[in-house]
């Protein structure tokens, strides 16, 4: 019989998670039936969704949800053999059960020298996110700029270099020196700390003084009321997220964006990257082989030991990590 240990959440955050609100437990798992495995994870993944989600995707006293890298380590299912690893979504767990309907095995050929844990993160749902906001919602085209906030984090850092990739200039905003470091490493062009600038405003303009086509939105909050100002005419928007605003029990009150909309004839769009699914196989492809050929270059925050995930998830909210946040069970 094997023991599963999972992280519940207690209660509903309120205002920014705390100890509190999570605990740890123990489940008794069964035994694999005809067509279901037991799989052991191997990494976990903390994202900003699960902040905002957990108020209209869980109960009380559900397990926290949340993906994972997993080994599987007894099969009845042949289309996932014992050693083989798999993408799951079965939340903060260190053991499952289950049948294979939920399941994506990793990327065939996997290079022995790239963590499994990118499976979370450039070559996974976030990489997904940024192309997929790049491609489909934004339309960058060569010679454009684009701005990008949360620029140093897992959606962020891929969304700059696809962009480098396209031929477009870069500007990204984060919070501390080192991302700032980091995020040059990478190639962006014009790069600031937010929290230190003296004026948001005029950080934006200097960066680019002749204002930005397209702007990759993680953050929005004021972050987004300033940038709109800077927009070129018929200017594209893509909404990707906005963790300004997750951890608010009121509600932020303006200013509004839409009379820059108007003036500026600008184009905004919110996006969930499931809905390019159906592509998301030729697209991880796509990004693996990026990164194999070091356009894409990534980071990640590791935290080990299953026992920290919401200290984990609590440090990413708070912007701790530099790339992808993951725990390495
Ligand atoms: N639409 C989709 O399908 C989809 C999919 C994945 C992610 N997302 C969204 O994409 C965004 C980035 O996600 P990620 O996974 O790449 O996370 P991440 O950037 O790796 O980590 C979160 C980062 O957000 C920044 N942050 C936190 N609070 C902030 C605040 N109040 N103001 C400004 N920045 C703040 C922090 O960086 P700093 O130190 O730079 O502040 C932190 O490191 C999030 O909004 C997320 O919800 C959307």
């Amino acid at each position: 019989m094997v023991q599963a240990k999972t992280w519940v959440l207690v209660k509903y955050f309120d205002g920014f998670p705390k100890n509190s609100d999570f605990e740890l437990k123990v489940e008794e798992l069964p035994e694999p039936k005809d067509g279901e495995v037991l799989l052991e994870t191997v990494f976990l993944s903390v994202d900003p969704y699960m902040r905002p989600f957990s108020k209209f995707r869980m109960k009380e006293g559900d397990v926290m949800i949340g993906g994972q890298v997993a080994k599987v380590i007894q099969s009845k299912n042949p289309a996932f053999p014992v050693g083989s690893h798999v993408v799951g979504r079965h939340g903060w767990r260190t053991h499952t059960v289950c049948d294979g309907s939920q399941l994506e095995p990793v990327l065939a050929d996997w290079p022995q020298d790239l963590p499994l844990s990118l499976a979370l993160g450039a070559i996974g749902m976030p990489g997904l996110t940024a192309l997929y906001g790049i491609e489909e919602v934004l339309g960058l085209k060569k010679g454009e700029t684009l701005l990008v906030n949360a620029a140093s984090g897992a959606v962020g850092s891929v969304v700059g270099q696809i962009a480098k990739i396209k031929g477009c200039k870069v500007v990204g905003s984060a919070g501390s020196e080192a991302k700032v470091a980091f995020l040059k490493e990478l190639g962006f062009d014009e790069v600031f700390n937010y929290k230190t600038v003296g004026s948001l405003e005029d950080a934006l303009r200097k960066a680019s003084p002749e204002g930005y086509d397209c702007f990759f939105e993680n953050v929005g909050g004021y972050f987004s009321s300033v940038a709109i100002e800077q927009m070129k005419e018929f200017g594209r928007i893509a909404v990707c997220g906005s963790i300004s605003v997750y951890n608010d029990s009121t509600p932020q009150t303006g200013p509004y964006p839409q009379f820059n909309m108007n003036m500026k004839q600008l184009k905004m769009e919110g996006f969930m990257q499931s809905r390019w699914e159906y592509k998301h196989q030729e697209s991880l492809k796509r990004l693996m082989a990026w990164v194999r050929e070091g356009k894409i270059k990534y980071r990640e925050t590791v935290t080990k030991g299953f026992e920290n995930m919401p200290a984990a998830f609590m440090g990413m909210l708070r912007g701790e990590n530099i790339g992808k946040a993951v725990i390495a069970v």
